[in-house]
Formats: C-alpha cells, sequence, structure tokens
C-alpha cells in the first residue's frame, strides 16, 4: 500500500500506536521485544488500523530506565537489534502505509554517554564537565547538595562524583541532565534528529519537552512555592522546538514531532504547539480524569480551549508505558474494560490524533508484578509506590501459557497465568472480543470521519451520559449507573462497545456511534 498525501498533514488525524520496544514483540528469544519482532507484527497493526506508530527508545543503553538512558543516539542497542533491523521495519513500515516516529531524549543521557565519561575525567570548570550541570556542594566542604531539587523518581536531584562536585539529575542518578545552556549540546540534539530523518522516520516523541534548560542560578525551591518552576518549562526551550520545526519542515512528507510537555497551565501547554513551534503536544488530561460523563466533558471543553489559543490540533491519550492501565483504573474487572473500550470510542470520534498503547486493544489490565521482579527506577528510588512494570508486560499473542508467543526465551517480566483468553489469536477467533472491537471502531474511524469538521458541538444529554456531534457523528458514552435515553438526535446505529444500545437508551459503562438525524 502507497501512503497517500492529502491537504491535511497525516499526523492531524492520525492514529498514532505506541510500541513497548521491550514488550512488543521478541524475535530472537531472548526475552526481550525487538526491532524483528515488530517487523514480523506490523501486518497485525495494518490489520488493525493504525496509521501511525511510536518507538520507544531502542539505542544503545544500559537499560537503568529500559532505554530513557541513551548511551549512543545514533544506534540500535545490540538488544534491539541492528540499524539494518530498523531500516527493513522502517521500510516494511511504509510498505503497509504505518508511519514511524522514534523517541527522542534531549533532557538527560545515560551516565554510559561517552560525553559524561570525558566528563567525569575531567577537572571542575571544564568544557567536558559544561555539557552536563556539575556545582560544587554547599556546606562546610560542598558535602551537601547544591540545592534542594528533587528528583522525579524520588530522592535528591543530585549526585557527588569523587571529586567533590555534583551533578543534577532529574531523574534517575545514571540519567544525568544536560546543560542546554551550552551550544555543543544544541549542535549534537540537531544532527541526531537529522540522523534519523536522513533514515526516513516520520517524526519523533519528545521526551521530557519541558525540561532541558533549568534556571541558570538553580534557584532552591520553597515548600508551596508558586514562582515559576525553575527545573521546568523555561522559555529559552522554545527557542530549541522553533530550531527543530524549521529542521523538521527542511525535509519532504509533513515530518512531526509530539512533545512530552508537562507545563502548568492549558496556555504554557499551547506554547509548545505554535505554528512555528512544535506539531502536537501529549494531552493528558483525559488520562488523569476519572471515569465521569462530567469529567470528560471538561477535558473536551478544556482541551479545545488550549489548542484553539495556537490554532493547534488536539490530542487524546488515554494510557501510556507510564501510566496505570485505564481498564484498571476505571474499576477493573469486567467493567473496567468495557469502560475503557466506551472511553477509546469516544475519543476516537474526536477531532485529532489519538494515540493508543499497546495491549489496549486487548483490554490488558494492569499486572500486580511481585515487588522483587520490578525494574522500575521509578519504584527504586521511590516515587512510584507500585512501579511502571504493571503496564509494561509483553504483548500476549497466542497460545495457552507464557510466554503467550511474545518470543521463545523466558519474558523479560512474567506474564500472568490467565491471560489465555486475552492473546491476540484467541481475540482475532472472537467476533465480540474487545480487539474485534478496536478493529471495526479503527475502520468506522477511517470511513466516517474523513471530511468531518475539526469542531464539535456539545450536546444536552441524560444525566451521567457525555455527547456531542461532530457534523452527522454523534457520539454518546453513559458513565452512569443506569440505563440513560439516547439525545434525539441519534440516529442510525454505527457501532457502540457493548450490547445496551437499543430503543432509544444506551446502557451504563457504553459508548456508541450514531448517524445525526
Ligand atoms: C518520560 C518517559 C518515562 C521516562 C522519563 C525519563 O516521562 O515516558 O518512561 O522514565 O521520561 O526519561
Amino acid at each position: 500500500m502507497q501512503i497517500t498525501t492529502s491537504a491535511a498533514p497525516w499526523w492531524q488525524h492520525s492514529v498514532c500506536y505506541e510500541i513497548y520496544v521491550r514488550s512488543f514483540a521478541d524475535g530472537n528469544g531472548d526475552g526481550v521485544g525487538d526491532l524483528v519482532g515488530i517487523e514480523q507484527r506490523l501486518p497485525y497493526l495494518a490489520d488493525l488500523g493504525v496509521d501511525s506508530v511510536w518507538l520507544t527508545p531502542f539505542y544503545p543503553s544500559p537499560q537503568h530506565d529500559h532505554g530513557y538512558d541513551v548511551a549512543d543516539y545514533r544506534d540500535v542497542d545490540p538488544l534491539f537489534g541492528t540499524l539494518a533491523d530498523f531500516d527493513a521495519m522502517l521500510a516494511t513500515a511504509h510498505d503497509l502505509g504505518i508511519r514511524v516516529i522514534v523517541d527522542v531524549v534531549p533532557n538527560h543521557t545515560s551516565s554510559e554517554h561517552p560525553w559524561f565519561h570525558e566528563a567525569l575525567a575531567a577537572a571542575p570548570g571544564s568544557p567536558a564537565r559544561d555539557r552536563y550541570v556539575f556545582r560544587d556542594g554547599t556546606g562546610r566542604n560542598g558535602e551537601r547538595p547544591p540545592n534542594n531539587w528533587v528528583s522525579v523518581f524520588g530522592g535528591p536531584a543530585w549526585t557527588r562524583v569523587p571529586d567533590g562536585q555534583w551533578y543534577l539529575h532529574l531523574f534517575d542518578s545514571q540519567q544525568p541532565d544536560l546543560n542546554w545552556w551550552n551550544d555543543e549540546v544544541h549542535a549534537e540534539l540537531d544532527d541526531v534528529l537529522r540522523f534519523w530523518l536522513d533514515r526516513g522516520v516520520d517524526g519523533f516523541r519528545v521526551d521530557v519537552a519541558h525540561g532541558l534548560y533549568k534556571q541558570p542560578d538553580l534557584v532552591p525551591r520553597k515548600r508551596g512555592d508558586r514562582l515559576p518552576h525553575p527545573m521546568w518549562d523555561q522559555p529559552e526551550v522554545h527557542e530549541v522546538y522553533r530550531r527543530w520545526r524549521k529542521l523538521l519542515d527542511s525535509y519532504d512528507g509533513d515530518r512531526m514531532a509530539v512533545a512530552e510537555a508537562c507545563a502548568g497551565t492549558p496556555e504554557a501547554m499551547a506554547r509548545y504547539i505554535r505554528p512555528d513551534e512544535l506539531q502536537q503536544t501529549f494531552n493528558f488530561t483525559w488520562l488523569e480524569a476519572p471515569w465521569s460523563a462530567a469529567a470528560f466533558r471538561k477535558v473536551v471543553v478544556d482541551t479545545f480551549a488550549s489548542v484553539g489559543l495556537v490554532g493547534g490540533t488536539p490530542t487524546w491519550v488515554l494510557s501510556n508505558h507510564d501510566v496505570v492501565r485505564e481498564s484498571t483504573r476505571y474499576g477493573g474487572g469486567p467493567a473496567g474494560v468495557a469502560r475503557a473500550k466506551a472511553a477509546a470510542l469516544t475519543m476516537l470520534a474526536l477531532p485529532g490524533s489519538s494515540y493508543l498503547y499497546q495491549g489496549e486493544e486487548l483490554g490488558l489490565e494492569q499486572v500486580d508484578v511481585p515487588p522483587h521482579l520490578r525494574q522500575d527506577p521509578a519504584y527504586h528510588r521511590g516515587a512510584e509506590p507500585e512501579g511502571r512494570d504493571g503496564c509494561r508486560v509483553p504483548m500476549p499473542w497466542s497460545g495457552d501459557t507464557a510466554p503467550y508467543g511474545f518470543g521463545t526465551g523466558e519474558p523479560w517480566l512474567p506474564m500472568p497465568d490467565d491471560w489465555a483468553g486475552l492473546t491476540v489469536e484467541a481475540q482475532q477467533a472472537d467476533e465480540h472480543s474487545t480487539l474485534q472491537f478496536f478493529r471495526r471502531a479503527l475502520r468506522l474511524r477511517r470511513e466516517v470521519t474523513v471530511g468531518l469538521p475539526d469542531q464539535v458541538q456539545l450536546l444536552d444529554s441524560a444525566p451521567g451520559t457525555f455527547a456531542f456531534r461532530r457534523g452527522d457523528l454523534v457520539c454518546v458514552v453513559s458513565c452512569g449507573s443506569r440505563t440513560a435515553r439516547l439525545p434525539d438526535v441519534a440516529g442510525e446505529l454505527l457501532l457502540a462497545s457493548g450490547d445496551g444500545v437499543a430503543d432509544g437508551r444506551i446502557a451504563p459503562d457504553t459508548a456508541a456511534w450514531f448517524r445525526a438525524r
């Protein structure tokens, strides 16, 4: 299949599927997912109906944060394959009409990056140290950290090196922060983007996009500080994205970038997608919202208000590799999965781009990984009481027992004993499965949303429900506890996430699409 170009850039309305590389498909039997595994499974994703995939970092890395600690930005970790495997995977994806975006991690490197080795070997005040954020400590002998900043993963954001200086790491101590006040850092990351664009990637997911710059005087934080945060969302960061936008635009094919930015206000979020900056930023408001029609309504209203400030397009995200799976967040069990399907169908009716996380289409729930097997540094440093491993358990593809066709080796995280009914194979054979529902929803989305307006009209609807109309598509989601009346405008039923839509009524935990009357 050829990738067709239309007037609107492809990313504006795409469904992008996040592949957590180490957990998607293991092609070489070592228990860890890899690029060969991904390539083999791309036909599955084409059949599912996604437009693009986002690959989490597969670059050489000691894997302290599963690849978000990059030791070499221009290669593939042997754990995941080779550059040739990457090229082959990319070519196959493009042949299938699937765009590929890759992760770029500009806020920090791995402590195994050659630059950090050089920095450690060099003297305080040297150019090699200036690529990172090294400072002298406080206290009589510099034995206390330079300030009181705390790592996102827990504990102090500073680690001391043998000569007495300290370096900053907003995440794990093995993820030293780069110094974006240093021009060499800019040149290096520009070159990294070019490296992957030249190989043909369609875009980037920018990790911790609101990081990068820290206030140069590293002011300490006070409890309850309302001042602008000295670690995040500094104004200078936008200059980086302006330059990156020019760089992206210098290539053909609507290359794009989506920011993982967490800025405090809708206005601050919108700044990342000004017309001369990045194309998208993840909208995490839905992912943070409870199962509630009022909350969903507010998410939609606030999102349009935010992107409207800059004329941007919205994105919608229910889950990713950092959060508890939405089926579990919504209560777990059959009701949790029914609600997750309903939320997904609602999201897919909206203008803009939807991001799915692998396993969402199978209705996977969060797995309770035994504490001694947890690998997440945020768990070990204390910031995440359960850790993020529970949403990162490998994908079940086939068969009745672990590793369910994920590969032939022992999977890097244990897979539950009761997943036989959740495998791709099992769900493909069942017309009523969650997977078949997602296939139908993505197909229908392609058919019925083409040419629909990018605005939605919120509809008055029964208590416990949220309803909107987009052109002649009507979407209703019911989060209440009893069957509710559908809005009059809901005509022919196109697709429902459950069986309970009949006689002008919709059952709880269900969403449906209708043609407007
Ligand atoms: C992002 C990633 C997360 C990682 C962190 C540090 O939030 O999504 O998985 O741990 O950045 O790079």
